[in-house]
């Protein structure tokens, strides 16, 4: 209780822990809330729910009550799948991939992600889990950084064409980028661009400083 009144004057860290992947994982109570962050960027709730929240928003609350099965690739503490259960009302089946086993203890030991009904987590690398579904999706959430850095197979026409061929017709992909530079801004630009006439491409920049939404529906 200490601890949590304390939070709205400063930040109470609660938990530091290495990782291979993220390089520092830390929870910290923040005005009386559990964030979840990486060395140097916030990984779960706070900003990045809020993020994640607006691009759900775009694609329209009623409409993702009535999908059936979701991706969500990255993990960490959960914070979108608690919005699409918990917020939202989503009742269909989610499929949460993360690299990093650890990131998923503590989602589950401090933001309660084991109680999320009809959620199954896979602890894999998102590459080769996509590689290796059966299943198709109606909306694919892609949510992956390795602390500040967007991994280079997420802008390559392999791994799109593959997310594409996931995607069920009318169904949505929701992707959150990070645009720290003007190189990273070009790179947005090209990824755009390798979209046919078959999906329907919407950009959504600067939600909180530093990240650009994608939302792309396949029409056909
Ligand atoms: C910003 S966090 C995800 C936040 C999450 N979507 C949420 O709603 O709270 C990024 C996550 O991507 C994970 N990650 C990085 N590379 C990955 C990969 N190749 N496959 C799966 N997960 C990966 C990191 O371990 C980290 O947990």
């Amino acid at each position: 209780m200490f601890k949590k009144i304390l939070s709205y004057f400063i930040p109470v860290n609660l938990l530091r822990k290495d990782s291979e992947v993220s390089q520092r994982l830390e929870v910290t109570l923040n005005y009386g809330k559990l964030v979840l962050d990486s060395k140097n960027t916030n990984y779960s709730y706070g900003s990045l729910q809020r993020i994640l929240r607006k691009g759900l928003h775009y694609i329209g609350f009623e409409r993702i009550r009535g999908f059936s099965n979701i991706l969500v690739l990255g993990v960490a503490g959960g914070s979108v799948i608690k919005t699409l259960s918990e917020d939202i009302g989503y009742k269909g089946k989610i499929t949460g991939v993360e690299i990093d086993p650890k990131v998923i203890e503590l989602a589950n030991t401090y933001f309660g992600l084991a109680d999320v009904p009809n959620c199954t987590i896979v602890i894999d690398d998102a590459f080769e889990f996509v590689l290796k579904t059966k299943d198709r999706y109606d909306l694919i959430i892609i949510d992956i950084f390795k602390d500040t850095l967007m991994p280079n197979f997420l802008f390559e026409e392999f791994f799109i064409n593959r997310i594409n061929f996931l995607l069920k017709v009318n169904g949505f992909i929701l992707f959150n980028t990070m645009t720290l530079t003007q190189k990273d801004k070009d790179r947005n630009t090209a990824y755009r661009e390798k979209f046919s006439k078959d999906y329907s491409v919407r950009m959504y920049p600067k939600v909180e400083d530093h990240n650009e939404l994608f939302t792309i529906k396949k029409l056909k």
